[in-house]
């Protein structure tokens, strides 16, 4: 069966994942490969009811297992109406966020148990993963402060600065324990140096014509 490349991309909230993820995809395009470009939570009509539901600072009484759970329901969502077909026609698909945010943000940052986390998660993505995964590694202390202060940060964002490092400690550990696949990319640099590392691993994963 002939197959796409996923990439997905992760890091947390202001780690400047929004302006790579542009520069990626007009990278691809240039090169002449059809890209599906999507994000989590969303994608899809009922991925995007279920954002607003995550996302809206009236959701303060949600728990943490409520939480895990949508995220969860969008990822099915948007696995079976999105990415899968993507995958199958020969595309490439970018998705902003993936199973590693709800490893980072569910299990790390909330103390979700991991193992009902990924169990929770198998028949989410039944049976894909990205071929990489761009972690832009910046401290959330730097990347939060900008957007803290904006009035319009969402429920997520709100969230006390301890949290959001032990979501960046844990995205540290999941690219340890998952070396081939995930790749951190040092944001603390111009945007210009970080695409160009990014660009390295595209050239790499796409050569060969491989799809
Ligand atoms: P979004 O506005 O898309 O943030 P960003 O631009 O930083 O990606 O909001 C997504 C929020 O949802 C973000 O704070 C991370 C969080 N999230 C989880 O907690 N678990 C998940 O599984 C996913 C996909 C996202």
């Amino acid at each position: 069966m002939k197959r796409g490349l996923f990439i997905s991309v992760e890091g947390t909230d202001g780690s400047g994942k929004t302006t790579q993820i542009e520069l990626m995809e007009k990278y691809l395009r240039t090169k002449g490969y059809d890209i599906v470009l999507t994000r989590e939570p969303g994608g899809t009509n009922i991925g995007e009811r279920i954002r607003s539901i995550l996302l809206d600072t009236s959701s303060a009484e949600m728990t943490y297992t409520a939480e895990m759970l949508l995220y969860a329901a969008a990822r099915a969502q948007l696995v079976s109406q999105v990415i899968k077909p993507s995958l199958k026609a020969g595309k490439i698909v970018i998705c902003d966020r993936f199973i590693d945010s709800s490893y980072a943000y569910q299990g790390f940052g909330r103390g979700l148990d991991m193992e009902e986390i990924a169990q929770v998660n198998r028949s989410a993505i039944d049976g894909i993963m990205p071929d990489i995964t761009f972690f832009f590694d910046i401290s959330p202390g730097d990347a939060l402060a900008r957007r803290m202060a904006s009035a319009e940060a969402d429920r997520i964002e709100k969230e006390k600065l301890d949290f959001h490092m032990r979501v960046y400690s844990g995205y540290k550990k999941l690219a340890l324990l998952y070396p081939e696949r995930i790749k951190p990319i040092d944001s603390n640099r111009s945007i210009e140096e970080v695409h160009k590392e990014v660009c390295g691993y595209l050239d790499q994963i796409t050569q060969g014509g491989a799809f």
